[in-house]
C-alpha cells in the first residue's frame, strides 16, 4: 500500500499511514458475526498502536485506520485477503503526523453501537460547536473550519482539549451523516481528511493566528507540450474555493515552469496530464520535469502533486515520476495537498524529500 511517492515519510517514525476504504459485504452477517469481527479486530489493533474507526450499513464497509505504516501494511493485507468481504475501494491513502482517533470505534447503521454507549454526552454548547464543524467539514469549507478551531485555540483551549472535545466527536458525527444517508461516502472522505487537518494544525501550529493563516498557494500546471487543460481548470475551481492562492501556468518548456516557480515560490504544484488521452509516451518526459522542479532553491520545500488519465486509471503512480502525490480524481486534492503541505513544512529545512 502507500504507493504515492512518500517513502521517506514511512521511515520516519513519527509519521502514520492513514487509510480510508469501502467495501461491500459478501454475505448478510448473522447476528452476531459482527460484533465478533469487532471484538477481535479492536484486540489486534491496539496491540499493532492503530486507531480509526467502521461503519456498517446496507451491507456495506466502510473504515478508516491510522497508525505505524509497517503495522497497518500487515493489517491491510488481513483485511484485502478476507472474504467477508469484497468489491474493495481505497477512498484515500496518506501520511500524517496526527491521529485523528483516540481508539478504534465501530458505528453500526440503525445501532450506534459502543461509541453512543461508551462516549459521554456532550454539554450543549459544545454538541453546538460539534455540529458546526461537521457542517463545515461537509462543505470542504477548510478555510471556515480552521478559523472555527482557531478560535477555540484563542480562547485557551489546549491542542488535546480541541482534539478531544470537539475534532474526534465531529469524526464520528461525521459517520453518523453518512449512515443517516445524510452526505455521500466522498463527502464523508473529504469531511474526515479536513478534519485529520484541522487536528494536525491545532497539535503543530505554534499560535491560533497560523492556525487561522494557513493559506496555501498552488501553481496548477499543465505538463510543458500538453494541451489538455480541463484538469488544470477544474482543480483551480476546487482551490480557489478551498481558499488557496492559486496561480496557473500553461508553460512550454521544462524551463518556463520553472521559472515560474522560481518567481512565485508556491508550497506545492500540480503538474497535469491530459484528463482524456491515456499519455504512456508522456511518462519519461513527466518525470524530467518533475525532476526539473525539485531544482528550485526556496525557503521551504514545493510539495510535487501529478493527475492526468494515466493515473486515474493506476497505469502510473507518483512513484513512478518522482512525485509526491499522484491524484486518483480530482475531487479532495486540495484537502490531501494541503495535508502534504504541512508534513514538509514540519520537516527540517534543507532535509531530502
Ligand atoms: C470490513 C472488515 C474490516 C476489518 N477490520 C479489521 C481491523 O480493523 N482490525 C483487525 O485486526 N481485523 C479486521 N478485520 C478482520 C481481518 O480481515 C482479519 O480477519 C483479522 O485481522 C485476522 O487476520 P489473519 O486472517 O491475517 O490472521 C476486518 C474484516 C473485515 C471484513
Amino acid at each position: 500500500m502507500l504507493a504515492s511517492g512518500m517513502q521517506e515519510l514511512r521511515r520516519d517514525p513519527e509519521w502514520l499511514a492513514c487509510l480510508t476504504y469501502k467495501s461491500v459485504a459478501t454475505a448478510s452477517p448473522r447476528p452476531g458475526d459482527i460484533d465478533l469481527l469487532v471484538d477481535r479486530a479492536r484486540a489486534r489493533n491496539r496491540s499493532l498502536d492503530v486507531t480509526g474507526m467502521l461503519l456498517f450499513e446496507d451491507g456495506c464497509f466502510f473504515q478508516t485506520l491510522e497508525g505505524p505504516p509497517d503495522a497497518l501494511t500487515t493489517l491491510w493485507s488481513s483485511i484485502q485477503r478476507d472474504d467477508r468481504h469484497e468489491r474493495i475501494e481505497v477512498l484515500s491513502e496518506h501520511m500524517t503526523a496526527a491521529r485523528l482517533f483516540s481508539d478504534w470505534n465501530l458505528l453500526l447503521g440503525g445501532r450506534r453501537d459502543s461509541i453512543a454507549q461508551e462516549a459521554p454526552a456532550l454539554p450543549p454548547a459544545v454538541a453546538d460547536h460539534v455540529a458546526r464543524l461537521v457542517e463545515l467539514a461537509l462543505n470542504a469549507d477548510d478555510e471556515a473550519l480552521n478559523a472555527q478551531i482557531a478560535s477555540f485555540a484563542d480562547q485557551g483551549w489546549t491542542g488535546d482539549a480541541i482534539l478531544t472535545v470537539l475534532i474526534e466527536p465531529a469524526a464520528r458525527a461525521l459517520g453518523d451523516a453518512w449512515l443517516d444517508d445524510r452526505c455521500s461516502e466522498l463527502d464523508l472522505t473529504i469531511g474526515i481528511s479536513m478534519l485529520q487537518l484541522a487536528g494536525h494544525a491545532v497539535r503543530y501550529s505554534p499560535s491560533p493566528r497560523s492556525i487561522r493563516d494557513s493559506r496555501y498557494r498552488i501553481l496548477l500546471a499543465t505538463a510543458p507540450g500538453e494541451q489538455h487543460m480541463l484538469g488544470t481548470t477544474l482543480l483551480a475551481d476546487q482551490f480557489l474555493a478551498a481558499g488557496w492562492q492559486v496561480d496557473l501556468a500553461f508553460p512550454e518548456s521544462d524551463e518556463a515552469l520553472t521559472n515560474q516557480m522560481t518567481a512565485q515560490h508556491p508550497d506545492a504544484i500540480d503538474i497535469g496530464l491530459s484528463e482524456a488521452m491515456p499519455r504512456h509516451h508522456a511518462l519519461a518526459r513527466l518525470r524530467g520535469t518533475v525532476e526539473h522542479s525539485r531544482l528550485i532553491e526556496s525557503g521551504h520545500p514545493t510539495v510535487v502533486s501529478v493527475g492526468g488519465r494515466l493515473f486515474a486509471e493506476a497505469a502510473a503512480t507518483a512513484l513512478s515520476v518522482g512525485a509526491d502525490h499522484a491524484r486518483k480524481g480530482l475531487a479532495g486534492t486540495s484537502v490531501r495537498l494541503a495535508e502534504l503541505v504541512r508534513q514538509s513544512r514540519k520537516r527540517p529545512r534543507g532535509s531530502k524529500k
